[in-house]
């Protein structure tokens, strides 16, 4: 074997820290996330002026440069109505694969068994498929049987009448579309840089999503919420709000739903959120109680952290949303893809159309051979 003499590694490209920071890995019409000002801008609306969209209207929007032939949101709203057909039809003969999986895992499973050959453009059939698989594995769970997509509905309506079986009330149906909205793209995140990663490979666009669910379930990106809801549980009262949050920063522990890569100030999708919240019924309390939760964490957070200013990020509130609209933490995570999969689908399109093969380089710290043996 030959062997060459130890020298240090050559650094054509400058190092970057090892989470990456401030490195600027992709350009992108999509979005922008503007950490200091607290913006996030979806294809040139503010995430504001679009928090009352459908979903399909955003898929409209971020799709439009990418499709072969032009579709409205009305369009698009029909073929992801037949799409969802198509994934219900896949659904079935899958559901006995899926039993003792997690939520997320039975995702995966299912969103990889997605044909390559699909006559339907992939990223309808991706988007079309998220609801009707974790409506499904939901139901599977509660040992209920499938409720098969209405293709006449909306997307965010047919997602909670395949969940729960009955006709969701309008509020329900307008917080789930504002989740779904509000979550659909958030610039280069862990998820979305995956998908582009794998996109840039030509490996194609389900392969690329499939790769960006495994970096989204994570909880540090978006394993989180159900998390918010078991600190909630945990705390269980008023009067050990300050007690147990103390607790929890001494044993180094991070408190759930604060915090982020990018945002100083506070997640503007967290007041989209919260405004959202109010349209829905709240007998249990849960959602005062969180408010009491979450003015005490920051007041915390600003005392033991004073160097990072550490806000109340997305998972906070859509904890409470999914909650509020029917849904079982356990599923957060693949409701979260369900919004996302308009930001993946739409990044692998555009670095399809517009990228090179992402390929950085690494910088060696190991040992180099030693000649001298
Ligand atoms: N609770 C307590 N301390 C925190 C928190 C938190 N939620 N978040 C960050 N910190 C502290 C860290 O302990 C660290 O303190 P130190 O410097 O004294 O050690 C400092 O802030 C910086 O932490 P990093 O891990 O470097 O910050 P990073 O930018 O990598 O973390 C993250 C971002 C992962 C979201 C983090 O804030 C976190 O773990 N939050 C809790 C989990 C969560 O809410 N995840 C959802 C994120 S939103 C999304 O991805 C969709």
């Amino acid at each position: 074997m030959t062997t060459t003499a130890p020298r240090a590694p050559v650094l054509a490209a400058q190092s970057a820290g090892p989470g990456l920071d401030d490195v600027i890995a992709a350009e992108t019409r999509l979005s922008h996330v503007d950490g200091q000002a607290g913006q996030l801008v979806i294809a040139g609306y503010p995430l504001s002026a679009i928090a009352d969209w459908r979903f399909e209207d955003v898929l409209a929007l971020l799709w439009t440069d990418f499709l072969a032939e032009p579709m409205t949101a009305g369009d698009i709203g029909e073929a992801l109505g037949r799409a969802r057909v198509t994934a219900f039809e896949l659904l079935e003969p899958m559901l006995p694969l899926l039993r003792d999986l997690t939520s997320v895992e039975a995702l995966r499973l299912l969103l990889s068994s997605l044909p390559d050959q699909a006559r339907t453009p992939h990223c309808i059939l991706a988007a079309a498929a998220v609801p009707v698989f974790s409506a499904g594995i939901i139901r599977q769970s509660q040992g209920l049987a499938c409720v098969p997509p209405d293709p006449q509905r909306g997307q965010a309506e047919d997602f909670l009448y395949m969940l729960r079986n009955e006709m969701p009330t309008r509020d329900k149906v307008r917080a789930l579309d504002t989740y779904l909205v509000t979550v659909s793209d958030h610039g280069l995140n862990a998820s979305t840089f995956t998908a582009r990663v794998i996109a840039s490979t030509k490996a194609g666009l389900l392969s690329s999503v499939v790769g960006a669910l495994c970096a989204l379930k994570g909880p540090l990106h978006g394993g989180a919420p159900g998390p918010v809801l078991d600190m909630l549980d945990a705390i269980g009262t008023a009067d050990r709000i300050d007690g147990w949050l103390q607790d929890c920063l001494a044993r180094g522990e991070r408190l759930m739903g604060f915090g982020h890569r990018i945002y100083r100030v506070r997640d503007p999708r967290a007041d989209v959120l919260k405004a959202a919240l109010a349209g829905l019924q709240d007998g249990s309390g849960r959602i005062a109680f969180a408010g009491q939760v979450e003015q005490a964490a920051l007041a915390l957070l600003k005392e033991k952290k004073p160097l990072r200013p550490l806000q109340t990020n997305v998972e906070f509130y859509t904890a409470l949303v999914l909650e509020a609209v029917g849904f079982p933490r356990e599923s957060f995570t693949n409701v979260f893809a369900a919004g996302r999969m308009a930001g993946w689908t739409a990044h692998v399109l555009e670095q399809e159309q517009t990228g090179r093969l992402i390929r950085p380089q690494s910088r060696y710290v190991g040992p180099m051979p030693d000649h001298s043996r």
